[in-house]
């Protein structure tokens, strides 16, 4: 590896999340307004352009490239992408994982063909399993199809983990029966605070929830043995006895775990996040345009200096955001 990805904090990066596209099909809540408007294709990178940005991170000790959007398979023919990314780092032992975070609505058709190119786990966001909610939520959603996508990929042996933003009011006691639902199914689950970025519909001082009262109250009726499972996300995770799964906590509001963040991300416009709740940003569509690799190179050293501390959410102030932008843009 030519000189790591080391900031100014002693903080290795070794973990690259890229948002392929902004666009989506769902329209969710608290992602996005209900008339989202998406950026012009030209403004997006292209595949070659993803393609040299990922080998330069590479190149620097990245280990772990995770695809997101908006939803990366709504974007045409992602899987040219995918399958370039695995034949250049996958096959060449040069990554160790590459994955997606998906919603899930275009898994069905796409999981045997991701399952040979390497893809050995992905992440589906699911927030309930009552049909009429799931359409509340997403707006444009259909809950039998993400469902039918799930099957197929574990079906073709690719693990499953589903993401879970817990909201008061809305999905909350449905916190453990899909807790129960995921587990007795082979899927890990997530709990995720709903974090404040860009304008949405949700009230989302309403719908805080703290995942530390959640932990509790799962706690009352279930035995949860803290696990040292690290998979390079923030996720801190604990052994369900009574149900022999996992369950996972994103807590960035309750409690903060910037002091071992590993990652960046990258938007599909190439301008490049250092941490998700901060505006800092390093463009890197600009410099490998105007300069070429050696640019990209001399861009990421500045990444590394202008990487903050930590992100600035708090409880407190979560109706307003604290980022303008969206999470379809830096994708989560
Ligand atoms: P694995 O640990 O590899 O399974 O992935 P992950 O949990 O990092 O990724 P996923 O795409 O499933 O994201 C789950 C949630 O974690 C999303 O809501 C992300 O926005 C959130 N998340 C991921 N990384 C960060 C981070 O660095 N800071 C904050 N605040 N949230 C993050
Ligand atoms: N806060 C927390 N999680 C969010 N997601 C999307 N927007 C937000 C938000 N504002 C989740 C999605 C998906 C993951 C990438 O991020 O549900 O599972
Ligand atoms: Fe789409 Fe994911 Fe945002 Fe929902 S949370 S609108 S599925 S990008």
């Amino acid at each position: 590896i030519q000189r790591p990805l080391i900031d100014s904090y002693g903080r290795q990066v070794n973990y690259l999340r890229v948002s392929v596209t902004d666009r989506c099909d769902f329209r969710c809540t608290y992602c996005m307004g209900e008339n989202m408007v998406f950026l012009p294709k030209s403004e997006v990178l292209s595949f070659e352009e993803i393609q040299t940005i990922i080998a330069q991170f590479v190149a620097r000790g990245v280990r772990k490239v995770r695809l997101t959007g908006g939803e990366p398979l709504v974007r045409r023919d992602i899987m040219k992408l995918i399958a370039a990314l695995s034949e250049s780092h996958l096959a060449q032992g040069t990554l160790d994982e590459l994955t997606i975070t998906t919603n899930g609505s275009q898994l069905a058709r796409h999981a045997a063909e991701l399952a040979r190119l390497g893809i050995r786990r992905i992440n589906v966001s699911l927030d309930t399993l009552d049909n009429a909610l799931f359409t509340e939520i997403t707006r444009r959603g259909r809950l039998s199809q993400v469902l039918e996508g799930i099957e197929a990929a574990q079906a073709v042996g690719i693990a499953v983990k589903l993401n879970m933003v817990a909201m008061k009011g809305v999905n909350e006691d449905e916190i453990i029966p899909m807790m129960e639902w995921a587990h007795a199914r082979g899927y890990e689950l997530t709990l995720i605070e709903a974090m404040p970025l860009g304008e949405v519909a949700l009230d989302r001082a309403d719908a805080h929830l703290s995942l530390k009262q959640v932990h509790d109250r799962i706690a009352e009726r279930f035995t949860l043995e803290h696990i040292a499972k690290r998979t390079g996300g923030p996720a801190r995770y604990k052994r369900v006895t009574e149900t022999g799964g996992t369950l996972g906590f994103i807590t960035p509001l309750s409690h903060n775990f910037c002091e071992s963040c590993n990652r960046v991300r990258l938007t599909c416009t190439g301008q490049l996040y250092m941490c998700l709740g901060q505006d800092d940003r390093v463009d890197l569509r600009a410099a490998l345009r105007e300069g070429g690799v050696e640019a990209l190179d001399a861009a990421l050293d500045r990444a590394m200096i202008a990487k903050p501390k930590g992100h600035d959410f708090v409880a407190e102030r979560i109706q307003t955001p604290s980022v303008v932008r969206h999470m379809s843009v830096t994708g989560g």
